[in-house]
Formats: C-alpha cells, structure tokens, sequence
C-alpha cells in the first residue's frame, strides 16, 4: 500500500524538512501613515493596530519595528492641505520628505520604501491630475508630476520607490528622472498589476483618499482580468521596473502564480487594508484562530510565489515567527 505521504509528515523535524515554503520576517514590508502635529497616533475604527501618527510616534514604531527584527517599511503620508495637483508633496518640505529624513537621522539601517500617487495630497482624492473633459485622470500630466515626486522621496533618502497610481509609461519616465538625477542605484517596485478593488476600502479611511467623484475604475485594472495583469506586469519589467507587484493579493492568488511563471522579477504583493480588516473583524467577532488563520494567509501568498510581503500583519506575524523558532 502506498504510505509515503504519511510516512512523510510523522514527525515535526521531518515535516520542517520537507516543508516548502517558510515565512520570515524578512518577507515583510509594514505601511505606516505619517501626518502632521506631535504626539499624536491616532488608531484606525476599522484597523485595529493600524494608527496615523506624527512624526516623533512614527520614530517610536521604528524603534519597536527595528526590536521585532523588521527593517523594511513603505511610508504613506497624510498632508494637512491637499489642491487639485498635489502640490503639498512636490515641496521638499513635504511631510513625507520630513518623515524619511527624521527616520534615517536616527535609524540608517531601516529600508524606506515610498508610496509613489497623488489621491494623498489632492483635494478630489484622484491619484493625479484631473481631466475633466474625458471624466479621468491626465495620464501624461501626471507622469510630469510624479517625476517631480519621486526626485523629492529619492533626496529626502528614500530606498525605493513605488509607484501606485496606475499611470501608462510610468515606470519609464521614473527611471529616466532617477538616472539622469544620479540615482540610478534606487530601485523601483512597480505596483504593476493593481485592480480598482473594493478592499482598499479601509486604507482610503487612513489616508483620507477616498474619491470625492467617480472611481478609479478608468486607471486601475478591471478584477475580471488576467491576461491583462500579465501584460501591464511585463510592460513594467521592459520599462525598467525592478520588482513587481501584485494588489490586493488574497483574491489574485491566480495572478500571482501567473506571474511568477512568466517574469524571472523578485514578485510582492501587497495585503491591504481590507484584507486585514476582515481578519480583525472575525478576531472581535470570536469567529475564527485569528493568530494561525493570519499565518496561513501570509504563507499562501509564498506558495503562490510572492517574494515580499507587505501587510499591517508584520508586527504580529513576526512575534508569532519568533516563538515558533
Ligand atoms: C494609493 C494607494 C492605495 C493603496 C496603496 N496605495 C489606495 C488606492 O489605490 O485607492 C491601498 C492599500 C491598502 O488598501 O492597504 N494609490
Ligand atoms: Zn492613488
């Protein structure tokens, strides 16, 4: 009779060794919201965990990310003034530029990487400039002004920058500006295969990003479509993208797995705010092993063939790593 499986999973040591995929804290890339003031950390209703925090706080969490051994974050920014192109984070004065500063002034060893849009800083919530006359947002206006950003994250220190906003030729024009600025050794993760998803309905509480009109459903990616992330993944790697990503991640499993088979890239996906909403729901609610269901999760996105991780689980995941050692 066949037993070999079974003989296979008899014991703990054998199963480790036989064990495929394995989560470390290495994986991990944790968001954090920066916002003006002092003193202030403000917790998300939908987000248990998850808190929007001036600067010095933002400090204290790197301290606390640096203890649980995780040393990559990726930095949002929430502006006190928004208008209609941004311009709050064109300033190198700009909050977010403050923030990298404030955080390698004290922590060199911490690996930046910046959300790269605009639907933070605008006053319609849209992730670049308006056009009107066709009800979207001005793709090639928009490259201009990204260019512009991404030369205020890259001199504040920023490690790598991600661009989110879905704009055609984005990837390009990036590393055009970067090269010609003298950063050609930053890298960029191009979030290539980012749907128009109802679960980045929490994130959108945090930053204060929700559309004031419309939907992003004219630049962000139909989630009836694979082919298409294929082709928006492989557009990104010929333009020079250096890692690739896949948003949300738990309901593009399938996209992820595609990826992989096609693109030779280091691949992230991104475990947004929605994802993570649920699981804390069903934790209050007492409905599910939040700690063994929240691993779980994370490890399917290895076996899918993700690299990185980004997920507000981090902090949790990575105490939890810990014990398990
Ligand atoms: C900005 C951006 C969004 C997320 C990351 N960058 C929101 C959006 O596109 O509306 C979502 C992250 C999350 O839901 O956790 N464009
Ligand atoms: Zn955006």
């Amino acid at each position: 009779m066949f037993k070999r499986h079974r003989r296979l999973r008899i014991n703990e040591n054998l199963r480790n060794l036989v064990q495929e995929n394995k989560l470390s804290v290495d994986d991990f890339i944790y968001p954090l919201f920066a916002q003006e003031g002092h003193d202030t950390k403000n917790e998300v209703k939908s987000m248990p965990g998850v808190f929007q925090m001036s600067i010095d706080k933002i400090l204290e969490e790197v301290e606390e990310l640096k203890k649980l051994g995780i040393y990559s974050i990726i930095l949002f920014a929430i502006p006190d003034v928004k208008d209609s192109i941004g311009s709050e984070c064109l300033d190198e004065e700009s909050i977010i530029s403050r923030c990298i500063k404030a955080i390698k002034k004290e922590y060199k060893e911490m690996f930046i990487v910046t959300d790269l849009c605009f639907c933070e800083y605008t006053d319609h919530g849209h992730c670049g400039i308006l056009d009107l006359e066709n009800n979207t947002v001005n793709n090639d206006a928009t490259l201009e002004i990204s260019c512009k950003q991404a030369l205020v994250h890259a001199k504040a220190g920023a490690d790598m920058i991600a661009p989110s906003g879905m704009m055609d030729g984005i990837i390009e024009s990036l590393r055009k500006t970067l090269d010609e600025n003298g950063f050609y050794n930053l890298p960029i993760m191009a979030y290539s295969s980012k749907f128009s998803s109802a679960y980045y309905g929490p994130f959108r509480d945090v930053a204060n990003s929700t559309p004031s009109f419309g939907d992003r459903n004219s630049y962000q990616m139909n989630p009836a479509n694979s082919r298409e992330a294929l082709s928006e993944s492989i557009e990104d790697e010929k333009q020079g993208a250096d890692i690739l990503m896949v948003k949300p991640a738990l309901a593009y499993l399938d996209i992820v797995k595609e990826l992989r088979q096609t693109s030779n890239l280091p691949i992230a996906v991104y475990n947004v705010s929605g994802e993570y909403a649920m699981l804390k729901a069903a934790k209050a609610a007492k409905l599910v092993d939040y700690d063994r269901i929240m691993l779980e999760t994370l490890l399917s996105f290895k076996r899918a063939g993700a690299d990185i991780i980004i997920t507000y689980h981090a902090k949790e995941a990575a105490i939890l790593l810990r014990k398990a050692k």
